[in-house]
């Protein structure tokens, strides 16, 4: 069955969307592991839901943090990055390259990057007077938020938008794409896998 490591640092609720899917049988796949790299609301969601859980605090590893993810997701199909807010590097990038995914919460290029993150992303989209907002998913590379998009949805920012609401607006198209792109790539693999078997 199509593995996943998923990364978080937050709320969670993109990994729900996850766990909701998988348990609905939209997505046939299974969580091996959720890693934190800090204490946060994503890791009880995935304890109530059974999923082994891994706490890997950025505050201790440092620069150790990406080697020790690596030996802690063993083989999966793919990782997702959740909210993660720490930055891999090294080895993890090369050995799962094309297989690292993130969700950003703006339309990349535009609102990404480091310091772009959380409700600064939606205070720049209002700031800069856009009409179109929406979540990202892309591969992840070393560079922040920079790697080959994959899907992308619009969502438009309304008049009077506080960027805590357009906030919530982008989150409830994100639940929609993330596990779209996961059920897309899992099936990509599958085909893969049953040509050359
Ligand atoms: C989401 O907006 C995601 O795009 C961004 O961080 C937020 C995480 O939300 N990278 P959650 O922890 O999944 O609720």
């Amino acid at each position: 069955m199509f593995s996943l490591a998923v990364l978080v640092s937050g709320s969670g609720s993109n990994l729900q969307s996850i766990i909701d899917a998988i348990a609905s049988g939209y997505l046939n796949a299974k969580i091996s592991i959720v890693i934190a790299d800090r204490e946060c609301y994503a890791l009880e969601r995935a304890e109530k839901s059974g999923i082994n859980t891994l706490l890997l605090k950025r505050s201790i590893y440092k620069d150790e943090l990406s080697s020790a993810i690596l030996e802690a997701v063993g083989n999966v199909d793919l990782i997702v990055l959740c909210g993660y807010l720490s930055i891999l590097q090294g080895n993890i990038i090369k050995k799962y390259n094309h297989k690292i995914i993130n969700i950003h919460p703006a339309l990349l290029p535009n609102f990404g990057g480091k310091g772009m993150y959380g409700i600064k992303v939606h205070e720049a989209v209002l700031a800069a007077g856009e009409k179109i907002s929406g979540p990202t998913v892309h591969y992840v590379d070393e560079k922040t938020d920079h790697g080959p998009i994959i899907k992308q949805k619009s969502v438009p920012v309304l008049p009077g938008d506080t960027p805590k609401v357009l906030q919530e607006r982008v989150l409830t198209c994100e639940h929609e794409i993330l596990v779209e792109v996961i059920k897309e790539l899992s099936e990509k693999a599958k085909d893969t896998f049953d040509k050359e078997n």
